[in-house]
């Protein structure tokens, strides 16, 4: 079955970028001159999704006014030929899918958050895109990559990275065994592995293909002894023991945009590849450097 339809968890509290974070939503913070929910959606479109469900809270209402029109400021720059592409870029955020919200009214974790999400999923397959990750691979989409999979193998796939040993005890370690290309089946998952718990370098990052029967398994999963919880992670180790759970090590730069250091690396890179300030940028950066 074809996937169409994507949910972008957008209503975390974003502590880790605070005092940034307070008003403006992490998931709008920037990358040089658009937020990072933008490119979500134009991943999420370029792999040929058409409906994206993003779910907020309170104090998100930046991002529906993002995705809709903006009649004054289109007015303005309509009138003025030599503001034609500021116009055509800001008209077209709003057309690049049908977007719509709901909001998790309380702040109660990601698996949470995707519960949110049942009634727009009906019973299709789907995608999610975490609101704060942003991936650039501009000639194939991440989230695409693991659609491919799923349409070849009809089964859930998550994307995941390899790490270093550092990083992947602050994320899950996987236990996998190879398929083919960067398709790997997954046997279980640990949650922030200790060093003697990690079975590889495959931490789950930002991007899953699911089924509806995702909702049934959250409600099942128990929550966290700790934080009392349910982590998707925990759902997902559960469908790995039940074979029934594929991973894709994705290709392209994955950016954590609820990361100080992630939001900058972002910015940087993204600055230096940019087709108005690039060289601009690169031989700034290269002054700045001869001081460093
Ligand atoms: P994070 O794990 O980064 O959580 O969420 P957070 O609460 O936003 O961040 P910190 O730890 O306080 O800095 C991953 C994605 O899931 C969404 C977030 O908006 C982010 O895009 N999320 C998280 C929800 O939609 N609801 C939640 O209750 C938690």
């Amino acid at each position: 079955m074809k996937v169409t339809k994507a949910v972008i968890p957008a209503a975390g509290l974003g502590t880790r970028v605070l005092p940034a974070s307070k008003a403006v939503p992490k998931e709008m913070l920037n990358i040089v001159d658009k937020p990072a929910i933008q490119y979500l959606v134009e991943e999420a479109a370029a792999a040929g999704i058409t409906d994206i469900l993003i779910i907020t809270n309170r104090n998100k209402h930046v991002i529906e006014d993002h995705f809709d029109y903006a009649f004054e400021l289109e007015a303005s720059l309509r009138g003025n030929p030599a503001k034609k592409d500021l116009y055509d870029a800001v008209r077209d955020v709003a057309d690049k899918a049908n977007i719509y919200f709901v909001r998790q009214k309380e702040t109660k974790g990601l698996a949470h958050a995707v519960l949110k999400a049942e009634a727009f999923v009906g019973d299709e397959p789907f995608a999610i895109l975490y609101g704060d990750d942003v991936i650039i691979n501009d000639e194939k989409p991440a989230i695409g990559q693991l659609i491919n999979a799923f349409e070849k193998y009809n089964k859930p796939v998550v994307g995941v990275n390899e790490c270093s040993r550092e990083d992947i005890k602050k994320y899950c370690s996987l236990d996998v065994t190879h398929i083919e290309g960067r398709i790997y089946d997954v046997h279980s998952i640990v949650e922030k592995p200790t060093d003697d718990e990690i079975m590889s370098l495959f931490a789950i990052l930002g991007r899953n293909v699911l089924t509806p029967d995702i909702f049934d398994r959250i409600r099942a999963t128990p929550p966290n002894a700790k934080s009392g919880e349910v982590y998707l992670t925990d759902t997902f180790s559960q469908m790995g023991i039940d074979n029934n759970l594929l991973c894709v090590d994705f290709e392209g730069k994955r950016y954590d945009m609820g990361d100080k250091f992630g939001i900058m690396e972002a910015n940087v890179e993204v600055a230096l590849n940019h087709p108005e300030i690039g060289d601009k940028f690169r031989n700034y950066l290269k002054d700045l450097a001869k001081n460093l």
